[in-house]
């Protein structure tokens, strides 16, 4: 599938999602930006896909890296996938810092990143993709803050539509909603605890989540959505694929 962007920026890019996202954009032809913490994943990264992929080990919500990437490459394309590891607990065995660290991660990146976005601008016809979670919608007993975390990430994408289309940018914002994913690091982590809270098995409960979203169907989304300048603002991913989320 062709991508009509010669950058992109893709942060978590070093494990689960983020280095699908930028396989499939590097195999479509489009350089990438890959940011995440960790250097070796991120190289490791590299090894496998080549050089068209750019490691970037830093935090992702640190406002003047996105300040100064936009800036220094020019992408046409963000997505805004970087995101903790939930801590698993019922809420009476949180702490406030455990209940807040997807605010501190995945929604200060989301915020600092669309902020940067609309204050440079991106160039007109550019896309910001942003992974919120299916928890957004039904919530997530067990991990905390993790699903009003999410939420937020859908509002702000509202605003940043809106002030999008009132300044006259073209710049398109785009949510996704995955469902749980077993292969990956926030999936695994989720579905340990949920199974346990049931009773059951890992294995168990992963054959209920079937047909189960894949690093690669998410890959594929976000491939679908930038192909296409008419996408809807929100979608689901889930294991049968793509839905508008209306
Ligand atoms: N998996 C699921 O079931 C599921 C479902 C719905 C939504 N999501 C969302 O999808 C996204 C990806 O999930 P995943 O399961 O693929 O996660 P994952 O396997 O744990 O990977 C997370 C990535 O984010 C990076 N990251 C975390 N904090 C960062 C920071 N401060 N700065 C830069 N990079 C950071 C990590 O790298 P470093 O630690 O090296 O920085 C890693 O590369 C998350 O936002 C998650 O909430 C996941």
């Amino acid at each position: 599938m062709s991508v009509p962007f010669q950058t992109a920026v893709v942060t978590g890019a070093g494990r689960g999602f983020g280095r699908a996202i930028a396989t499939a954009l590097v195999a479509a032809g489009t350089d990438v930006v890959g940011i995440a913490r960790n250097e070796q994943d991120l190289n490791a990264v590299r090894d496998e896909v080549g050089t068209a992929f750019r490691p970037l080990a830093a935090d992702a919500t640190d406002e003047a890296l996105a300040r100064d990437t936009i800036r220094e490459h020019r992408p046409g394309l963000l997505v805004l996938n970087a995101g903790a590891t939930p801590h698993m607990a019922p809420v009476h065995e949180h702490t406030w810092e455990t209940f807040s660290r997807h605010w501190q991660t995945d929604t200060r990146h989301a915020f600092t990143w669309i902020q940067a976005a609309l204050k440079e601008p991106l160039a007109p016809g550019s896309a910001v993709v942003a992974i919120s979670s299916g928890a957004a919608l039904g919530g997530s007993l067990l991990s905390g803050g993790y699903a009003g975390a999410k939420a937020a990430i859908r509002f702000l994408r509202n605003y940043a539509a809106d002030e999008s289309d009132r300044a006259g940018l073209d710049v398109r914002f785009v949510t996704l909603l995955p469902q749980l994913a077993p292969a990956t690091g926030v999936g695994s982590t989720a579905i340990a605890a949920y199974a346990k809270l049931q009773g059951v098995s890992q294995d168990t409960f992963i054959e209920g989540l079937q047909p189960a979203v894949t690093p690669a169907l998410v890959a594929k989304a976000v491939m679908e959505i930038t192909a296409n300048p008419t996408s809807a603002p929100e979608y689901l991913v889930t294991g049968a694929g793509l839905r508008p989320n209306e």
